[in-house]
C-alpha cells in the first residue's frame, strides 16, 4: 500500500545498537488516559484546575486545543517541580461551538471521549484526525451517543473526518458495550454528565477505571458494580455538577513497559522507574513478566489523587516463554507490542490471545508486531485474535528495517529490542513517538542505550 504523503513526511529513521549496560533511576512522563481526563474533566468544571505532571505529548495536546477551541482557557506555567498547567473550567454544558475543525491528530482516547462531550453539547461540530486516526473505528462510539440523541455523519465504515450535532435534550442510556474498552465507557459517561438521570455502561470486563476515579475525584456520582461473570456496570448520575480539583498526573506504566523491558534484556545495569502508576486495571505486564521469571521488584506503594503509584526496580533476567491469560488482555493491551519483543529472548513459546482490539489501535499492532518480529529473524505466528512467539533463548539476529506505520507503540518497542540484538535495528520514522513519549530518546540515552537518528537524504 503507498504511504499517504502525511507518512512520508516522516523521515526521521532511528537505529537502536545492542547495549550491555542500561542503568538508572529515572521517570517517565504523565500517563496519557489521566492526562487526557483531567484536561476534559477541568473543562467541564466549575473553577480553576490545576494539574502537575501532565503529559506534554502531542496527543493531550490535541485534547487541550479542541478544549481551547469551545471557549476553555487553558496556560501553561511553570513551578519549582515542573510545569503547571491551569484549566479554567466553564461547567458541565458551558462549552461553545468551536469556529474550527478540531484536530485530534493521532489519538484515539481523545477523538473518542471528546464524542462523547460532544454528543450531548448543542452545537455542531467537525472532527478530524491524522492517517492512522482516520482509519480507526468509531462505530463504537457512534452507536451508543446516537441512542443518547446525537447525529453523526463520518465517512464510510464510521471513519473520521466526522460531523458531530450534539443534542440539547439527552436521553440517558443503558449501554451494554461489545468490549471492554475504557473509551467507549469513558464516552458515554462524558455524554451523561449531561443527561437527566442515571447513563449506565455494561463492559464485558471491567476496562481501566480512570474514568470512575476522576470524576468521583471532580464531584460527580459514579455506581460501579462488578458482578459474577466479570462484567461491570458502571452507572453515572446526570445533570452532574463538576467542581474543580487538583491533579497529579502519576508516570505512564505504559510508557515506563519500553523501559523496564530494555532493562530486563540487557547483560547488566539496574533500572529503577519512580512513581510509576501501578493501577490493577493497567498493570498487566508487570504481572505477565513476573510470571515470565523477571526479577522485577515494586517498592514505596503509594496512592496520588486516588490513583495507586509505586517505585518498579528491574534487574537483567533470563525469561521462560508463558501462556498469557486472555483476561488479562484489558490490563496490558497497549504492552502488547513490547511483549513480544520481550518474549523473543525468552526460552519457549509465548501464547497470547485474546488480542482482537489490538488489530485497531493507532496500527494493526498484530501485523505491524509480527513483520517487525519477522525482519529481526524471530520465529512468530498469528492469527485473527492471537500471536505467538517462540524463543530460543539464543541470542536474536536482529538487522532488520522495521515499519511503524504512525504508531509510537510499535517505533518504541522496536527500538528497545534493537538495544538486545546481535545487529542493530532500524525503524522507519521515529516522529509517532512524540505522541506520548516525548523524551524517550533522551530518557534510554540516560540509561547507556545507543539510539541515533538520521534523516535520509
Ligand atoms: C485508553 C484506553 C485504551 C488504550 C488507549 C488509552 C484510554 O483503549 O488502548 O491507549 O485512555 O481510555 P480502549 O479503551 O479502546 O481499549
Amino acid at each position: 500500500m503507498p504511504f499517504p504523503d502525511e507518512v512520508k513526511a516522516m523521515v526521521t529513521k532511528a537505529t537502536a545498537h545492542r547495549t550491555e549496560r542500561l542503568t538508572g533511576t529515572i521517570r517517565v512522563p504523565g500517563d496519557k488516559s489521566i492526562s487526557h481526563r483531567s484536561l476534559l474533566f477541568g473543562a467541564l468544571a466549575i473553577g480553576e484546575t490545576t494539574i502537575s505532571g501532565l503529559l506534554e505529548g502531542e496527543d493531550v495536546i490535541a485534547t487541550a486545543d479542541a478544549m481551547r477551541a469551545m471557549g476553555v482557557q487553558i496556560e501553561r506555567t511553570q513551578s519549582k517541580e515542573g510545569p503547571i498547567w491551569r484549566v479554567y473550567g466553564v461547567g458541565v454544558g458551558g462549552l461553545q461551538e468551536p469556529a474550527q475543525v478540531l484536530d485530534m491528530g493521532n489519538s484515539g482516547t481523545g477523538a473518542r471521549l471528546l464524542s462523547g462531550v460532544l454528543a450531548t453539547s448543542p452545537f455542531t461540530s467537525f472532527m478530524i484526525g491524522d492517517a492512522s486516526l482516520s482509519g480507526r473505528p468509531m462505530k463504537r462510539v457512534i452507536d451508543p451517543l446516537s441512542q443518547m440523541g446525537a447525529t453523526f455523519v463520518t465517512r464510510s465504515n464510521g471513519r473520521l473526518p466526522m460531523a458531530i450535532q450534539g443534542t440539547a435534550s439527552p436521553m440517558p442510556i443503558t449501554y451494554v458495550s461489545p468490549v471492554a474498552s475504557a473509551q467507549v465507557k469513558s464516552a458515554v459517561m462524558l455524554a451523561g454528565l449531561q443527561a437527566p438521570g442515571r447513563t449506565t455502561v455494561i463492559e464485558p470486563a471491567a476496562s481501566r477505571d480512570h474514568s470512575e476515579r476522576m470524576l468521583r475525584h471532580f464531584g460527580a456520582e459514579v455506581l460501579v458494580d462488578d458482578r459474577p461473570d466479570g462484567s461491570r456496570a458502571v452507572t453515572i448520575i446526570g445533570e452532574a455538577n463538576l467542581i474543580a480539583a487538583d491533579v497529579a498526573v502519576p508516570g505512564d506504566i505504559s510508557s515506563a513497559s519500553f523501559l523496564l523491558v530494555a532493562g530486563l534484556l540487557a547483560q547488566e545495569g539496574l533500572i529503577t522507574v519512580e512513581a510509576v502508576g501501578n493501577n490493577p486495571l493497567r498493570n498487566g505486564l508487570v504481572q505477565t513478566l513476573i510470571d515470565m521469571g523477571a526479577d522485577l521488584t515494586l517498592s514505596n506503594n503509594r496512592l496520588v489523587a486516588g490513583e495507586p503509584v509505586c517505585d518498579i526496580t528491574v534487574k537483567p533476567s533470563k525469561l521462560q516463554g508463558i501462556d498469557v491469560p486472555p483476561e488479562r488482555a484489558p490490563s496490558m493491551i497497549d504492552e502488547y507490542p513490547v511483549l513480544a519483543v520481550a518474549a523473543s529472548f525468552a526460552t519457549g513459546k509465548t501464547r497470547m490471545t485474546g488480542l482482537e482490539e489490538l488489530r485497531v489501535k493507532e496500527s494493526d499492532r498484530i501485523a505491524s508486531v509480527v513483520k517487525g518480529l519477522r525482519a529481526n529473524g524471530v520465529a512468530v505466528d498469528d492469527g485473527p485474535d492471537w500471536m505467538t512467539v517462540t524463543g530460543t533463548g539464543q541470542p536474536v539476529s536482529g538487522g532488520g528495517h522495521v515499519a511503524v506505520h504512525l504508531d509510537h507503540r510499535i517505533a518504541m518497542a522496536f527500538l528497545v529490542m534493537g538495544t538486545a540484538t546481535t545487529a542493530p535495528v532500524t525503524i522507519d520514522a521515529i516522529e509517532p513517538v512524540a505522541t506520548s513519549f516525548p523524551g524517550f530518546l533522551d530518557l534510554m540515552t540516560r540509561l547507556g542505550a545507543h539510539i541515533d537518528t538520521a534523516s535520509p537524504s
